[in-house]
């Protein structure tokens, strides 16, 4: 059997109150829409066409390049409407058309799969669910016998149908040559003088088509998005979901609720994450790497073993094996620490290496700069790596001490196991294994008398 897509989003989206087109508001990382055709794409369809009306022009920017073709609605007249846009591009008669929503992002491949099948050319097959809270939704409607007999629009149901809980999610399968037929028959005869899809079912009935219907298992795969409430929600489910991913493959998560993955993550053995973590782009995580509550991470790297401490902000950086780095610590962009480094707190590392077992533990920056092993680097030092208009670096070799609060004027090399005293500004080269001291002598002034207040007249 031939599949055809249809994913409906020419809708306005009016309770989101925004400029832009819903079906274009993000969820993790990509906009709503793009959910809806990652799931299709799953589904080997002969060919998937998008409806876009309200925002047209950003929503197919957004698909342009797409294995996608877009259909305008103009104007908007309802969803049947909506369909008889795209019955010139569904030619023939055989075939199953699966009519998704631009605003139910989390459908699962699984389900809409299970539909279509259900659908198999021949009947009209209907994705519902049970809510407590029905309010909005289309009911269905069923016979004593339990058949369904049709879907009635809130707008236009009486009090014992507004009763019902059984709801249309607005996912349908139908076959190919009698959706066509029904849809090219619809009235707007009802209270929003729409053209309404579900007025299809009604008439399969009449037609003695058979109309099944399917219940979804799982109510996120049938969440609409109307506003930022349920978009919320909605990021919620996705995050859950997310977090299961990682819990079946081994990482403890302190709390599934409380974990933000927006690109990918991969963790290997062993991995503890604590609470309030937010993960971005690409991050590889090792073997028993512990998380500390509230990090940041985008675009990293941790090697194994490594200890990252609360509040760390880690973007374009590697970690060593071994290393711990934070609370409070900021490796941006070129950041590369190698095995067992210690950063500490309000520690800024930016386009910088260290090599196996340096230290900068306390207030300090490091930019630019090339640091070896062993070195330690003193509480409130800073590389000044940049003259107003270039930067440049900064060589640390092996074993050197800084001391506290010292100025490295870049371009500067320290000699390996060199020493430089506390409060050093250092301009030129300082030569290896020796003490460089760069501040004013201290003075001592005896018989100096500390100013006192004027007696009172
Ligand atoms: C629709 C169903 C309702 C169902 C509900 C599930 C109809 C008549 N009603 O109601 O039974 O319970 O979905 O969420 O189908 N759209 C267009 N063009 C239009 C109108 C809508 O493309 O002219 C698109 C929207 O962008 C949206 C989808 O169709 O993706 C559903 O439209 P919406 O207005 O949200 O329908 P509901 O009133 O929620
Ligand atoms: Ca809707």
């Amino acid at each position: 059997m031939a599949l055809h897509v249809v994913v409906m989003a020419a809708g306005k989206g009016t309770r989101m109150k925004s400029h832009k087109p819903k079906v274009l508001h993000r969820l993790g990382v990509q906009p709503l829409l793009q959910h809806v055709l990652q799931a299709a794409a799953g589904l080997q369809a002969a060919q998937t066409l998008v409806i876009t009306g309200h925002g047209a022009d950003a929503v197919e920017a957004m698909v342009a390049g797409q294995p996608v073709h877009c259909v305008r609605q103009e104007p908007q007249l309802g969803t049947g409407h909506a369909i008889q846009q795209v019955v010139p591009h569904l030619s023939g008669e055989q075939g199953t058309v699966l009519i998704l929503n631009g605003d139910v992002p989390l459908i699962r491949p699984e389900t809409a799969r299970a539909l279509a099948a259900a659908c198999g050319d021949q009947a009209l097959a209907l994705l519902t669910i049970e809510l407590a809270d029905p309010k909005g939704y289309g009911r269905i409607v069923r016979a004593a016998d339990g058949a369904v007999r049709g879907i009635v629009e809130e707008k236009d149901a009486s009090p014992d149908q507004r009763a019902l809980r059984e709801i249309y999610t607005g996912i349908m399968a139908a076959p190919l040559g009698a959706l066509k037929r029904w849809v090219m028959a619809l009235r707007n005869e009802n209270a929003q003088r729409e053209y309404y899809l579900t007025d299809i079912v009604a008439m399969a009935v009449a037609q003695g088509v058979p109309v099944v219907s399917q219940a979804a298992q799982d109510e996120l795969d049938v969440l609409g998005v109307n506003d930022p409430r349920q978009l919320a929600q909605a990021e919620r489910g996705l995050q859950m979901r997310l977090a299961q991913a990682q819990m079946q493959a081994g990482v403890r998560l302190a709390d599934p609720a409380r974990f933000d993955l927006r690109g990918t993550l991969t963790c290997g053995e062993d991995v503890e994450i604590d609470v309030g973590c937010v993960f971005e782009g690409r991050v590889r995580v090792g073997h028993r790497v512990t998380i500390g509550a509230h990090c940041v991470l985008r675009d990293a790297e941790i090697a194994d073993d490594a200890v990252i401490q609360p509040f760390t902000h880690i973007e374009g950086a590697k970690v060593g094996a071994g290393a711990i780095v934070g609370p409070f610590a900021r490796l941006r962009p070129g950041a590369a620490l190698g095995p067992e480094v210690h950063i500490g707190n309000f520690v800024e590392v930016k386009n910088s290496t260290l090599g196996r077992g340096a230290k900068a533990n306390h207030l300090a920056y490091l930019g630019d700069a090339t640091v070896g092993a062993r070195v330690n680097y003193g509480a409130g030092s800073i590389t000044a790596n940049y003259d107003g208009a270039n930067k440049h670096r900064t060589v640390i070799e092996d074993d050197v001490h800084v001391g506290s609060n010292c100025v490295l004027v870049a371009p500067v090399t320290l000699g390996a196991g060199a020493t430089i005293g506390g409060g050093s500004t250092i301009a030129r080269p300082a030569p290896a294994g020796q003490l460089t001291v760069a501040r004013a002598p201290q003075r001592s002034l005896p018989g100096w008398v500390r100013p006192a207040k004027a007696p009172k007249a």
